[in-house]
């Protein structure tokens, strides 16, 4: 799909779809576009509302054939909800439920004005973003692993050109601009998404580290990467062995897959701040020994979203080369119940010399996460911020909806949740609840590695990271949730892998 912004006036489009907007509760009577089209339509758009009692709620649309009357070959009315509810995420899903409405019409060609501009201080950079995101978010479909047999769905929509029509020149210009950064957004999740929906078959921690080394390859030098520097580090199993991450590699030890571990930094010339991201790399969790039931783990390739995002940030970040050192760590393991398995009962010691005791070997994310954090700390960095696929317990208490936010720092997750506010990531702030280290206390080691059975998974987990943090700020985002969807809640996100974090952490860059 090819997206535009076009200096011209919608009418003028000759298109298979013209779509124009219509808030709640303004009455029948059109305006802006939507008054151009009716008048050229005789008042049959405002007939056309009225007989069908087309209200405007968010989403509603509302088809019609304009007989030659105007270029367009039909016009769509959506409905943008109420207008004290419009905001960046409102146009967002808009982009959204155009791109739905245009599928359902068959129309190719697609035309649009830039929905709900000024209202609510949603400026055109800001609305041109959010709907060219929800455009191309929408559009994604994961077909790799059809066959030839299904080869004619491969085409993700039949959209082709997708135009917002702007006829103000400065509009136009900063529209431009918000549309060309969601393009480097929506590109980035959707390859995010793409690691995630690939099989773990296809996506074993070698395959992982290659991804991270295919990004950085053709542009490592200050030149390729504006004023920065790109460059990865892959370690294999013997130097992480060097580097003590016996945690991490204890995951590891019950599959045919070998760990390994990614660091990808990124370090403009002058940056102002230090950031390190760490995600989980589990590209499959079997559970181990600690096996999981059948049911729980069909959809566990899904356990690397966190190395995901982290990959699918480093892809935006080298196109956007923001003024921030960036350094992406993530330790890739598969877990798996092989004859040389670490075992319940086992005592393994992370890099840092803190000894784990294993109670359950299918709460594996926190081990390998530990040695992750040790690594990054070690890097000084001004903040730590890991995403991991962690918990079932914060699906539980969260839904699939939102990420569940820990944070040892409140300015870091007022930022986090500003970020996600804007981007439409939702999460919600969890408390790293002091009195429930208890139920992380072991009798014969520092730390055990599971908490109290039906007690607040998802915050014991969280307390469990924070001492291999040590004391930089730190946040804590469990996407266990929102991660992997299998039934639509947002109409940006189809299907699967939905790429969460990508533009959320990137977002969370620019505002710093
Ligand atoms: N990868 C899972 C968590 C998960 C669950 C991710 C559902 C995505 C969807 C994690 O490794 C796990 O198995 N956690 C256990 C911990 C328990 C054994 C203490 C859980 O949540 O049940
Ligand atoms: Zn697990
Ligand atoms: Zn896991």
């Amino acid at each position: 799909m090819t997206i535009d912004i076009l200096q011209k006036d919608a009418t003028s489009i000759a298109c298979d779809l013209l779509v124009v907007g219509r808030f709640e509760g303004v009455g029948s009577r059109a305006s802006g576009v939507g008054a151009d089209v009716d008048k050229a339509l005789n008042g049959a758009l405002t007939q056309f509302i009225e007989q069908d009692g087309f209200e405007g709620k968010f989403g509603q649309t509302f088809v019609f054939p304009t007989f030659g009357n105007v270029k367009a070959k039909r016009i769509a009315v959506i409905g943008l909800g109420e207008k004290k509810s419009w905001n960046a995420d409102a146009a967002r899903k808009i982009g959204a439920h155009v791109v739905k409405a245009a599928e359902r019409a068959n129309a190719a060609k697609v035309a649009t004005v830039l929905h709900g501009l000024g209202i609510n201080n949603v400026d055109a950079y800001t609305t041109a973003e959010a709907m060219t995101e929800g455009v191309l978010l929408s559009d994604y479909r994961f077909h790799a692993f059809h066959g030839t047999k299904r080869s004619e769905e491969k085409k993700p929509t039949r959209i082709a050109t997708f135009v917002m029509c702007e006829t103000d020149s400065r509009i136009g210009k900063r529209a431009k601009d918000g549309m060309k950064m969601a393009e480097v957004l929506a590109s980035a999740t959707c390859y995010a998404r793409d690691l995630v929906n690939t099989p773990s078959s296809h996506m074993t921690p070698k395959d992982l580290a290659e991804e991270a080394k295919k990004l950085v390859a053709g542009r490592s030098s200050r030149r390729e990467v504006g004023m920065g520097s790109l460059v990865v580090k892959v370690m294999d199993a013997k130097e992480m062995e060097k580097k003590k991450m016996n945690a991490a590699l204890s995951v590891g030890r019950g599959s045919q897959h070998e760990p390994v571990a990614v660091h990808l930094t990124y370090a403009p010339r002058g940056a102002k701040k230090k950031i390190a991201i760490v995600g989980k790399a589990v590209t499959f969790d079997s559970g181990g020994l600690s096996l999981k039931p059948a049911d729980s783990m069909m959809t566990m390739k899904i356990d690397m979203a966190g190395a995901a995002a982290v990959l699918g940030l480093f892809k935006a970040i080298a196109e956007l080369k923001p003024n921030v050192e960036v350094h992406g760590v993530f330790l890739a393991v598969e877990n798996m119940p092989g004859g040389n398995a670490y075992r319940p009962g086992d005592v393994v010691t992370a890099k840092n010399g803190m000894t784990i005791e294993i109670l359950n070997t299918d709460a594996e994310g926190r081990v390998t996460l530990a040695d992750a954090l040790c690594y990054a700390a070690d890097l000084k960095p001004d903040v730590i911020i890991d995403l991991a696929t962690l918990t079932g317990a914060c699906v539980v208490a969260l839904g699939e909806d939102m990420a569940g936010l820990f944070s040892s720092n409140d300015k870091l997750a007022q930022k986090l949740t500003n970020a996600a506010h804007e981007t439409g990531e939702e999460l919600w702030q969890l408390p790293l609840f002091a009195p429930y280290e208890e139920h992380i206390k072991s009798k014969i080691a520092d730390i055990k590695n599971t908490g109290q059975r039906g007690s607040a998974g998802t915050i014991s987990a969280a307390l469990f990271l924070k001492p291999f943090v040590g004391d930089i700020p730190w946040a804590h985002l469990d996407i266990a949730g929102p991660s992997y969807i299998e039934r639509e809640s947002r109409p940006d996100q189809p299907y699967g892998a939905t790429g969460y974090g990508v533009r959320l952490l990137a977002k969370y860059l620019e505002r710093l």
